[in-house]
């Protein structure tokens, strides 16, 4: 091992020397020279965790809840998948269900009609195994039903809108730990006015659909903390420094004109080996926002693998540190009530189609791996809570 580091580190130098001599960094050398450091600098970690405990546990030792994002589908017909949710979680998300229309169960088949059968089971679920539930998302530019363009129009917009936050809010007033009220509505590069995203909302309604959100959402739930859910807010470049403004601005104008929103939702969908992670901007980032006296949630946690070795225990390592790098970074924020990571295993994870690695290998974006075996992430994620300050 010794003697592979040393070499790695060798090649690292050689590296660094003709870079120096040439005096150019192409964009890829230094990608592949920052992913090379991370994994010299992942093989010092011992990622060692004590005890036998579940994530849930050592979340609720701190105060916090520790859950993943779930399909309908993979959760009752895979029962290895459900015990270790069972016992490895205090929350579960619906990764499909409660999206206005995904896959061949929609929320809202026709304008007319809601379909809760598959998110009432999987509440069910929940209730049965003392996990906590969230709603995701009321309000979103994807995941519309096929009907939506020729049915929604500026006249009727706000009545379609309303309907829905409230037929879907009401259902399950009370069981909610939470709502993602509206989902991803900043996109800097559509180049509308305060950075807001191009949505059908948008179009129909203007950037008041954000607050009549909330408000129907508040009124149909008044027990439900309400989140504003966003990604893109986790790196140290011109782009998430943007989004990181932009968002806050939109949280500021919310909470200035009393809007009741309750918290923000950062998705942290993260990629293994990049370097560009700043924990002193991110950290300031998150008290900018719970001065707000708002919360925060991590809501999608996940590590993108398409750049990283082929060898699974260096590609383990490098994954495993984005985890505890990012983690310890946020829970050392006390607003931070939450950490979900968009799924549990790896057998099951929207990245094997979103963002499948070129050799088409098996990503490992997650804490367990395809048969629902702890990897190193589950044990950066478990160190991150045990080092955490208590809530
Ligand atoms: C993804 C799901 O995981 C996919 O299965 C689905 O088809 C598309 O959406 N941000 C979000 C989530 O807020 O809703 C997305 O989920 C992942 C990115």
């Amino acid at each position: 091992m010794y003697k592979r580091l040393m070499s790695r580190r060798r090649t690292l130098w050689l590296g660094l020397g003709t870079l120096a001599s040439i005096g150019a960094l192409f964009k890829n050398q230094v990608m592949s020279w920052n992913n090379q450091t991370q994994a010299i600098e992942t093989a010092n970690r011992d990622f060692k965790v004590v005890g036998g405990a579940s994530l849930k546990q050592r979340a609720a030792a701190k105060g916090l809840i520790y859950g993943v994002a779930i399909r309908y589908h993979n959760l009752f017909s895979n029962q290895k998948l459900a015990a270790v949710i069972a016992q490895e979680c205090g929350m579960i998300v619906p990764e499909w269900e409660l999206k206005w229309h995904v896959g061949n169960k929609p929320l809202r088949p026709t304008p007319d009609t809601f379909d809760f059968s598959a998110a009432d089971r999987m509440v069910k679920f929940s209730r049965t195994h003392k996990m906590q539930v969230r709603g995701h998302t009321l309000v979103w530019h994807e995941s519309l039903p096929p009907w939506f363009g020729e049915t929604v129009n500026r006249q009727n917009a706000e009545q379609f809108l309303t309907k829905h936050i409230q037929t879907v809010v009401r259902h399950y007033a009370g069981q909610m730990h939470s709502w993602d009220v509206v989902n991803e509505a900043i996109e800097i590069d559509d180049g509308k006015p305060r950075g807001l995203r191009n949505t059908p909302w948008w179009q129909l309604l203007g950037e008041n659909y954000i607050d009549l959100a909330f408000r129907v959402a508040a009124e149909a739930d008044p027990k439900a903390l309400l989140v504003y859910n966003d990604y893109g807010l986790d790196y140290d470049t011109p782009e998430d420094e943007a989004k990181r403004t932009a968002v806050l601005k939109l949280l500021e104008r919310l909470k200035s004109q009393g809007t009741p929103i309750h918290a923000l939702g950062t998705q942290a969908h993260l990629s293994g080996g990049d370097n560009r992670f700043h924990p002193r901007k991110l950290r300031k980032f998150l008290s900018d926002v719970a001065d707000m006296g708002l919360k925060i949630l991590i809501t999608e946690m996940d590590v993108k693998d398409r750049t990283l070795p082929v060898n699974i225990q260096e590609r383990d390592r490098i994954i495993a540190a984005a985890y505890e790098d990012f983690l310890s970074t946020v829970l050392d924020e006390p607003a931070v009530i939450a950490v979900l990571t968009w799924g549990l295993s790896d057998r099951y994870t929207w990245l094997s189609e979103f963002r499948p690695r070129p050799d088409r290998l098996p990503v490992r974006p997650l804490p367990f791996d395809a048969d629902m075996n702890r990897k190193l992430a589950w044990n950066a994620i478990a160190r991150a809570f045990d080092q955490a300050p208590k809530r």
